[in-house]
């Protein structure tokens, strides 16, 4: 893709469902024996995928224009697949589904492409081995997952990193296990499974950093549920619309769950020109309407340096906040990050390498990243390294560049917003030649 920079950028993008809510709704749907209706589901390959593992588990999904349609299956009464049940890129789905699977009565093996293969599972094997898991990984406790399906009983575990997929899978097995399942979460993750595991009739106690799920229960079909708009996915219009001059941008019914929209907020506190213009909230989670425009005055007060408990809120957004970072007057220092280096690529070294690049000066360290001030990206050939994240930031980058800045491999933004070159198209008014 041959993205042109613009001095345009202006309406309403048609934001895909949340990614991360898509995954926790159709998997506990799929734990209801009635049926479910999920609006507004994410179309991103991800979500298909988690889709299709659940079909190989013998559910009933129907895909229509506007909703997907789940009939599940009692607690713990899933059907043995009948094939590898592949993840693709999708972490959530793998990590999350093992909760799961492990708790089943039947053996199944996960596993994803190359990029998903070299991620660490060790992270969710301790915890479910601890509760009786038997399940064996690749070297390096890597995919693809050969579950053996076991009773599980419940444990108290302490997450050792911010970490909700972790966090998740504990509690989706915790739901499958004999007692009580509680996981202590000293550093705070989004929140959206125990928010989720209410709508579906589990009950869940939350006491400060502990969150409780006793076993056994039977979760409820609310019957239909809708999943709001994905902040991570407007996060790369917000920060393009701070960064152009004369920007001004509405984003509808994004999810507005405190973990998951600091970089709205940091954002916000620096003076940026955006509008918090409707605020409700929908089966558990918060929504918000944004409007956001250019303000020339903007980032004298945004933080030369985070780090600490900021960075789990948003890390997903680092690679387009790190193109944000060049446009400061003292550049940007992002610091206990090394969680980066574990995501769909190494994302310290591809957004510095992309960054080098168009011409900025980068620091890279093992937990983060210096981005030095740059008032003029250039134009250049970069990729994507098969990393969504990474081309739809750097198509933001490319926005701001002196001339056109070809990106290899964008089509991976499927992975996670199948439209978003025909909505940055429509804002900026210029059609990309292929
Ligand atoms: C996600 C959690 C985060 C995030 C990922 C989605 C989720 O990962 O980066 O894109 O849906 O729970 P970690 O749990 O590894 O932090």
């Amino acid at each position: 893709m041959r993205v042109q920079p613009t001095s345009r950028l202006r309406g309403t993008p048609r934001l895909p469902g949340d990614k991360s809510i898509s995954h926790r709704y159709a998997m506990l749907a799929g734990l209801c024996p009635e049926e479910t209706k999920i609006y507004n589901y994410s179309p991103s390959q991800d979500c298909g995928h988690t889709l299709a593992c659940l079909e190989l588990l013998g559910l009933r999904v129907e895909r229509n224009s506007h909703c997907i349609a789940i009939e599940g299956k009692p607690l713990a009464q899933l059907q043995p697949p009948q094939a590898v049940l592949d993840c693709g890129n999708s972490g959530t789905t793998m990590r999350l589904l093992s909760g799961i699977l492990t708790a089943q009565r039947f053996p199944s093996i996960l596993t994803g492409d190359n990029s998903l293969r070299s991620r660490p599972m060790g992270r969710i094997l301790v915890p479910l081995r601890k509760m009786g898991a038997a399940i064996l990984a690749s070297e390096g406790q890597r995919a693809p997952l050969e579950i053996q399906g076991r009773p599980l009983h419940g444990i108290e575990y302490v997450l050792p990193l911010a970490s909700a997929q972790v966090k998740s899978c504990v509690l989706f097995a915790g739901l499958h296990a004999r007692g009580i399942t509680q996981v202590i979460e000293p550093i705070p993750s989004r929140s959206h499974t125990e928010r989720a595991l209410p709508i579906f009739g589990v009950d869940v106690e939350i006491q400060g950093e502990c969150i409780a799920v006793r076993g056994g229960q039977q979760p409820r079909s609310p019957r239909t549920v809708r999943v709001p708009a994905d902040p991570s996915a407007a996060a790369f219009f917000c920060v393009a619309a701070c960064l152009i001059p004369g920007a001004d941008v509405r984003l509808e019914n994004i999810n507005w769950n405190p973990g998951r929209v600091a970089l709205f907020r940091l954002l916000m506190e620096a003076g940026a020109n955006i509008h918090v213009e409707r605020q409700v909230e929908e089966f558990g989670e918060e929504t918000a309407d944004l409007r956001v425009s250019y303000r020339e005055t903007l980032f004298e007060n945004f933080p030369e340096k985070i780090g600490g408990k900021l960075i789990p809120g948003l890390i997903d957004e680092i690679p387009t906040l790190s193109i944000l970072g060049c446009r400061l007057p003292r550049g940007l220092e992002i610091r206990d990050a090394s969680e980066l280096r574990h995501k769909e690529t190494d994302r310290i070294h591809t957004v510095a390498t992309n960054l080098r690049a168009l011409g900025v000066t980068v620091d890279e360290f093992d937990d983060g990243m210096k981005v030095h001030p740059c008032s003029a990206l250039h134009g250049a050939r970069i990729s994507s390294y098969g990393d969504h994240r990474i081309a739809m930031a750097f198509s933001i980058a490319s926005l701001l560049a002196d001339s056109a800045v070809e990106i290899d491999g964008s089509e991976c933004v499927a992975v996670s917003y199948p439209d978003f070159f025909s909505n940055l198209e429509t804002l900026t008014g210029v059609t990309p030649p292929a």
